[in-house]
């Protein structure tokens, strides 16, 4: 059954609008043109969400508000607002005060109803989305068409998953701009129909459009959630899963930026991962043995992501809640990137003149620019993201600071950036790569020593350390029931 909205505007050409929109989007769509009617339809029926416009009369958005606040604190409520100077700012009204009032979102003309959707859909939870979608029995026809090749995502046809229905329309590629939808939104899913692609047709991709990305991160995570607490799963079968997931969502960051609904889904990530970290028995395994590294710079930060919420759990004093926002400093860790022309990032520091190097060394503070008014994202996620270029020895940048100046959180992040460059530079494996740091001198110095020590922990079988409470280097572990 699909979801039920309420849609409330004094405009009766912009009512109709949005709801022929959101039928199409195949929402159940009621609508009012007042705020009494909006009061009376909530009161006599249970509602999803409420799109309101904020001119509505004959009880104000506000009295509807304080309604909804008190009555019925489940229910989603978009505010949308013609314009800024229908507020009155001598009764202090501003987007926040709305807020308090009981909006969850207020959104200011121009926007795109695209938008609104958006927004509706990062309301929804894995149930709502799993349970409200409208379902076909069986699978509908295939159909070709044309299609930009820029709206589309492909995804490797055996890290496909999908629920008992389809979540979104998937696709096979025939050739450039031109698809095959072989599944559609609401289907039963077909298991039988992405074997024959991929067996007989030797298919390796199946395509989402770029619109769904959202509902394809969300179902990953809600899948993710599953696998972890699955013993019998492969690690590396679980890794994929955070990888794939991850590079979505950086991608979704690069489109959409650092709304809230994306912040969000970030964070559900990132509690992913230290999950993952913090139970698979194995993972030590998969962080030596780690080959094929794919070189992109979503990859990049998903690594990064894994190492460092792999060493920062080895420091005993760590809360599951500071690793989990440094998995988010992670994941954003280069977000400064998307400020610097495409063709430098091409090259490697290495490969650039001063003036394309002085260019690059501003991506840290790019990086904290962009989320230093960010109210959602703490301070330590902001700082470690402009420090993590900053070495122990102070030879790093942008401010060349030394020492314990330094957050320690930004120079695991160093290294572990170091580490994955170097690891994938000279195509060795995780250890060489680490061995090849500890006994370049000059290197080491640019790291706390301890950050080290805990870093050869991540390789070593945690029951064994435990039973030996001796490493490698012989260095102490305490145990941490004693401690
Ligand atoms: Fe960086
Ligand atoms: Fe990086």
């Amino acid at each position: 059954m699909a979801l039920k909205i309420l849609i409330a505007d004094n405009d009766p050409e912009e009512l109709q609008a949005l709801k022929e929109y959101f039928s199409a989007e195949l929402y159940q769509v009621e609508t009012a043109n007042s705020g009494k009617d909006v009061q009376l339809k909530l009161y006599q029926e249970k509602y999803f969400a409420l799109l309101m416009n904020w001119s509505v009369q004959n009880h104000s958005a506000g009295q509807v508000l304080s309604f909804t606040k008190k009555n019925m604190p489940g229910l989603k409520v978009i505010i949308l607002l013609n314009d800024l100077s229908l507020l009155d700012e001598s009764a202090d009204q501003n987007i926040d005060s709305i807020k308090k009032m009981g909006a969850h979102q207020v959104m200011v003309k121009p926007f795109e109803r695209k938008d609104v959707k958006s927004e509706l859909e990062g309301h929804q939870s894995m149930s709502e989305l799993m349970g409200h979608q409208p379902r076909r029995e069986g699978v509908s026809d295939e159909l070709e068409l044309d299609g930009k090749d820029e709206d589309f995502t492909a995804i490797k046809i055996n890290e496909f998953f999908s629920a008992k229905s389809v979540l979104f329309d998937v696709f096979i590629r025939l050739r450039e701009n031109r698809y095959v939808k072989i599944l559609h939104a609401g289907d039963t899913f077909s298991k039988e129909r992405i074997a024959k692609y991929r067996d007989e047709k030797k298919v390796q991709y199946l395509y989402f459009q770029n619109k769904d990305r959202k509902k394809f991160i969300q179902f990953n995570n809600y899948l993710i959630d599953k696998t972890l607490a699955n013993a019998q799963i492969p690690t590396v079968t679980k890794a994929n899963m955070l990888k794939n997931v991850s590079s979505q969502y950086l991608e979704e960051v690069h489109v959409e930026g650092l709304k809230p609904q994306v912040l969000e889904q970030g964070r559900e990530i990132c509690e992913s991962i230290f999950q993952f970290v913090d139970q698979d028995k194995k993972l030590h395994h998969f962080l030596r043995d780690l080959h094929n590294l794919d070189p992109s710079s979503y990859s990049h930060s998903f690594l990064v992501t894994l190492y460092v919420t792999s060493i920062t759990k080895q420091f005993d004093w760590q809360s599951p809640q500071t690793i989990q926002s440094m998995a988010m400093a992670c994941l954003l860790h280069d977000i400064g990137k998307t400020k610097i022309p495409k063709e430098l990032l091409l090259l490697r520091p290495i490969q650039m003149n001063d003036e394309q190097l002085a260019l690059y060394h501003q991506h840290p503070q790019l990086g904290f620019d962009l989320l230093k008014d960010n109210k959602l994202v703490n301070n330590t996620v902001k700082q470690v993201i402009l420090q993590h270029h900053e070495t122990y020895d102070g030879t790093g940048y942008p401010a060349g600071l030394k020492g314990s100046r330094i957050l320690m959180m930004a120079n695991i992040v160093c290294l572990v950036d170091d580490f994955v460059h170097l690891m994938l530079d000279a195509e060795t494996s995780p250890v060489e790569t680490l061995k090849t740091i500890l006994v370049d001198k000059e290197m080491a110095k640019r790291y706390h020593s301890s950050i080290l020590e805990n870093f050869i922990k991540v390789f070593v079988d945690p029951e064994k350390i435990m039973k030996d409470r001796t490493l490698p280097s012989n260095s102490k572990v305490l145990n941490k029931k004693a401690s």
